[in-house]
C-alpha cells in the first residue's frame, strides 16, 4: 500500500507496508514500516533494479512459541531486525500477540499460544532481539483480535477478569519488560467501543496501568471516527486517508479536537522518529547477511517442531532406513508460512524431498514424477491467487489407491505422509474435510500406505505441514510416528530432516491444546461471532467503502462465555479429554525430574522453586520444565491449573544433570477480582507442581500463604455493556 496515500513515500522501501509524512521544512523525514511475524515483507524485486531485496522467511509464530526457548527467540529477533535495518525499514510490525483462543482464527500461526505467559515471555524476548538492531516493533492486534471473520467491526464482548488475566496480559507482560517503539491497535471493537478509540485500553490499562511510553498506531484503515481515536490516545492513524485528515482538523476547528490532545500524540509520534534509523541517517547496505540467518531459522525450525507419537522409537529413522517413499502434495510443495502480511518474500524454500536429499536420503522417483506431474496440472487449471490475502487455492490431495502403496512398499524402507494446511488474514479456518478434519483422501492414503508399509514390517511417519491446530483424535494411532513440523520457514526441508535423522532432537513442546473434537473447545459455540441483524445495529453506513471484501465490515459481535477458561484452563478443570495437551512434546531420550525445594514452606513476597533434570536416557536432549500452580478459590474461581513459568535445558548428555530455578513472585498468585478492580492473592494453600506437560505432573510441593495479598489496583476500564453468563467450575 505504499505511495497510495503518502505521495513521499513511493520512493522509500518498495512493498513496505506504510510510511510517515515527512516535513522537509522541520528535518522531520518520512520513516517507513513493514510487516511482518516470520520476517520482513517487503518486494523482493524493484523496477528497473537488477538487484533483489529477499527476506529470511522465518518459521511461524506458532512453532517459535514451540520451541519454550527465550534465548533462541532473541537471536530469531536479532536476525530479523538486522533484515529491518539493512533494506532501510524503521519499524517492523510485529510480532503478532493475540491470544489462540480457537484453533479456527486464519491467523492464530502469526501468534503465539493459547496462554498468555507463553505469549508474553515469547513476544518480550522477540521484540528485545528485534529491537536490539536498533529499530523498532509494534506489538499486535492489541487487543481480542482473535477472529479473523469480519474482523473490521466484530465487537468482543469480555469481562474484564477475562480481558485482564487472558487477552492483555501477554501485552501487558511485553509493556513492562520489553518497551516496545510501537503498540498497534486493533481491528474489532472490544465491549462496544473500537479497539482504536478505546481510550480505556489505549490510555487508562496501556499508560496508566501500565506505564506504556512508546506511540500507538492504528491497524491498516482501523475504526471509524478519527476524533476518537486521537482523544483516546492513538497518536497515528495508519496508512492514513485524506479523509482521516479532515475530520481531525475540522474537529480542530470545531473543538471537538483538543490541541492538548494532538500535542500528545505528535509528541509521541515524533519521538518515535526521533529513534529512528532514518532520523539518525543510517546508512543501510541493502544486503542483510541472508547466509547466516538461514542458520538461525533452519535451527528455530527443528526447536519448535513437536513429537507426538513415536511407537517403537520409529524416529530417529534407523541409518539404514535410506530409501523414502513420500506421500503428500506438500512433500513436494512445503507450505512455509501463511498468507496475508504475514507471508515473506524469500529468495527459495526448501522442500521435504529436498531437504531428505540434502540429507543424503533417496526419495522414490516414480512417486516424486507422479506427485508433480498431478501438482503440475492442478496449479496450471488454478487460479494463482484468490487476491491479495488468500494466496493459491489449495489443492485437493493426490489419490493413492493400494497398488501404488503396495509397489512403494516393496521397495521404500520407510513412508513419510505429509498434510498440508494453509491459511492466512481475512478468513478463519473452517471446521470441517480439508481444513480442521481431514479428507476422506487423506484418510484412505493414510490407511493404504500403513497397511502396505505395515505389512512388510516398514514404519509411516506422518508429518504434520499445519500453522494451526487440526483434528488428530481419529487417526493417530494409524502411523508410527507423528511429527508436527508446523509452518517452518524456508529452511522448512533442510529442518525436517534433522528431525527425522536424529541430527537434532526434538524438545519442541505444543504452546496450545489439539482437542478430541473441534465442538470440545471451549469457544466453539460463540467463534467467530454473531453477524447482527440490520435492527440491531444502530449505524448501518459502511465504514471503508471501495475495500475488498474482507475488509468490509459487518457489525457482528462474539461473546466470550467461556471466561477464563481458555485452552489448557478449559480441559484441565472440566476435565475434558484432549487429543495432546499443552505443554505436550517428546523427545527421543527421557528425562527424569527429582529434588524439587521450595525456598521456604511460607510464601513471604518471593518465592525460588529448584528441581533437578537428568538425562535418563541414551541420546542427548533439552527438555522443557513447565512449572503449574494451584490456587485456593476463595474469593474467586480458579483454573485447576495456570502455567507460572517454565525452563528449558541446555542440551544434556545423557546421564547429565541440570537444576532449574524459578522466581515466583507475588504477581503469580493474584487473579483479578472485578469488583475492587485490583489484582489479588488469596490465603491458603498454594501447590507447584512441575511437569513435562500439563498433564505430565512430575514433582509436586506446597507452600502457605498467611495472608491476603492486594498486589496492585487498576484502572476502572473496558467494562462490558451486558452482562455476560461466564462459565464457571
Ligand atoms: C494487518 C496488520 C498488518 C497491516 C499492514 C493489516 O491488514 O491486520 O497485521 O500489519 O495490515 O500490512
Amino acid at each position: 500500500m505504499e505511495g497510495l496515500f503518502n505521495p513521499d513515500a513511493k520512493d522509500l522501501v518498495a512493498g513496505a507496508a506504510g510510511s510517515t509524512y515527512a516535513i522537509p521544512r522541520l528535518g522531520i523525514p518520512s520513516i517507513v514500516v513493514a510487516d511482518g511475524p516470520a520476517g520482513l515483507r517487503i518486494s523482493p524485486t524493484r523496477k528497473n533494479d537488477n538487484n533483489t531485496y529477499y527476506c529470511t522467511a522465518f518459521p511461524v509464530a506458532t512453532l517459535l512459541a514451540s520451541t519454550w526457548d527465550t534465548e533462541l527467540i532473541g537471536n530469531v529477533g536479532k536476525a530479523m531486525g538486522n533484515e529491518v535495518h539493512e533494506y532501510g525499514v524503521d519499524v517492523l510490525l510485529g510480532p503478532g500477540m493475540n491470544i489462540q483462543r480457537n484453533p479456527l482464527c486464519g491467523r492464530n500461526f502469526e501468534y503465539y499460544s493459547e496462554d498468555p505467559l507463553v505469549t508474553g515471555k515469547i513476544a518480550s524476548a522477540m521484540v528485545n532481539g528485534v529491537e536490539s538492531e536498533g529499530v523498532g516493533t509494534s506489538i499486535k492486534h492489541y487487543a481480542a483480535n482473535n477472529a479473523e471473520t469480519n474482523r473490521m467491526a466484530l465487537n468482543v464482548i469480555a469481562g474484564t477478569r477475562t480481558l485482564r488475566e487472558i487477552y492483555l496480559r501477554g501485552f501487558e507482560r511485553v509493556v513492562k519488560h520489553a518497551q516496545p517503539w510501537t503498540v498497534m491497535s486493533s481491528y474489532n471493537l472490544i465491549n462496544g467501543t473500537y479497539a482504536s478509540q478505546n481510550y480505556d485500553l489505549l490510555t487508562k490499562v496501556l499508560r496508566d496501568d501500565w506505564g506504556f511510553s512508546g506511540m500507538v498506531m492504528t491497524d491498516w484503515f482501523g475504526g471509524k471516527d478519527p476524533v476518537a481515536q486521537v482523544a483516546a490516545g492513538n497518536d497515528l492513524l495508519m496508512p492514513g486517508t485524506p479523509n482521516q485528515t479532515k475530520a481531525i482538523l475540522e474537529g480542530v476547528k470545531s473543538g471537538k479536537v483538543t490541541v492538548k490532545d494532538l500535542d500528545r500524540n505528535v509528541t509521541r509520534i515524533l519521538n518515535l522518529i526521533l529513534q529512528s534509523p532514518k532520523f539518525k541517517g543510517y546508512k543501510y547496505s541493502n544486503k542483510p547477511d541472508l547466509k547466516a540467518h538461514t542458520l538461525v531459522a533452519r535451527q528455530a525450525a527443528s526447536e519448535g517442531m513437536v513429537l507426538l507419537r513415536n511407537v517403537n522409537s520409529a524416529l530417529p529413522l534407523p541409518a539404514e532406513a535410506k530409501k523414502v517413499a513420500a506421500f503428500g502434495n506438500s512433500s513436494y510443495d512445503i507450505i512455509t508460512g501463511g498468507t496475508g502480511s504475514g507471508d515473506v518474500n524469500e529468495a527459495y524454500s526448501v522442500s521435504l524431498v529436498e531437504g531428505l536429499q540434502n540429507a543424503g536420503f533417496t526419495i522414490n522417483e516414480n512417486l516424486n514424477a507422479l506427485y508433480s506431474a498431478y501438482l503440475k496440472t492442478a496449479k496450471e487449471g488454478k487460479k494463482k491467487s484468490r487476491g491479495f490475502m488468500m494466496g493459491s487455492e489449495p489443492i485437493a490431495e493426490f489419490t493413492i489407491n493400494s497398488d501404488i502403496a503396495g509397489s512403494m512398499a516393496n521397495i521404500s524402507d520407510v513412508a513419510l505422509i505429509t498434510i498440508g494446511r494453509n491459511s492466512g488474514e481475512g478468513y478463519d479456518r473452517s471446521p470441517g474435510e480439508g481444513d480442521f478434519q481431514l479428507t476422506a483422501v487423506e484418510k484412505e492414503t493414510m490407511k493404504v500406505v500403513a497397511d502396505a508399509f505395515h505389512a512388510k514390517g516398514k514404519k509411516v511417519v506422518v508429518i504434520l505441514n499445519v500453522g494451526g491446530v487440526i483434528e488428530t483424535a481419529s487417526w493417530k494411532d494409524i502411523p508410527d510416528a507423528i511429527l508436527l513440523s508446523w509452518q517452518a520457514g524456508q529452511e522448512s526441508g533442510n529442518s525436517i530432516a534433522d528431525i527425522l535423522t536424529g541430527k537434532v532432537n526434538p524438545s519442541g513442546k505444543l504452546a496450545c491444546t489439539f482437542p478430541v473434537r473441534y465442538e470440545d473447545v471451549p469457544s466453539s459455540k460463540d467463534f467467530p461471532g454473531k453477524v447482527l441483524a440490520v435492527t440491531e445495529v444502530k449505524d448501518k453506513k459502511p465504514e471503508n467503502g471501495g475495500m475488498p471484501s474482507f475488509m468490509n465490515p459487518k457489525p457482528a459481535e462474539d461473546v466470550y462465555s467461556e471466561g477464563i477458561y481458555e485452552g489448557y484452563r478449559y480441559y484441565s478443570t472440566f476435565n475434558v479429554p484432549v487429543s495432546y495437551e499443552f505443554g505436550f512434546g517428546m523427545s527421543y531420550t527421557s528425562f527424569e525430574y527429582s529434588n524439587l525445594k521450595l525456598s521456604s514452606p511460607k510464601f513471604s513476597g518471593k518465592m525460588t522453586l529448584t528441581a533437578d533434570v537428568r538425562n535418563s536416557g541414551k541420546s542427548e536432549g533439552k527438555e522443557v520444565v513447565e512449572l503449574y500452580i494451584t490456587a485456593p478459590a476463595k474469593s474467586i474461581d480458579k483454573p485447576a491449573i495456570e502455567l507460572k513459568g517454565f525452563a528449558k535445558t541446555r542440551l544434556l548428555k545423557p546421564g547429565e544433570t541440570q537444576s532449574v530455578v524459578f522466581e515466583v513472585t507475588k504477581d503469580d498468585l493474584a487473579s483479578f477480582i472485578p469488583g475492587i478492580s485490583a489484582w489479588k492473592a488469596d490465603s491458603g494453600s498454594y501447590t507447584v507442581k512441575l511437569g513435562s506437560s500439563s498433564k505430565e505432573i512430575r514433582l509436586t510441593g506446597s507452600f502457605i500463604l498467611a495472608s491476603d495479598i492486594t498486589v496492585k489496583k487498576e484502572s476502572q476500564s473496558l467494562l462490558p455493556q451486558v452482562k455476560i453468563n461466564e462459565l464457571k467450575p
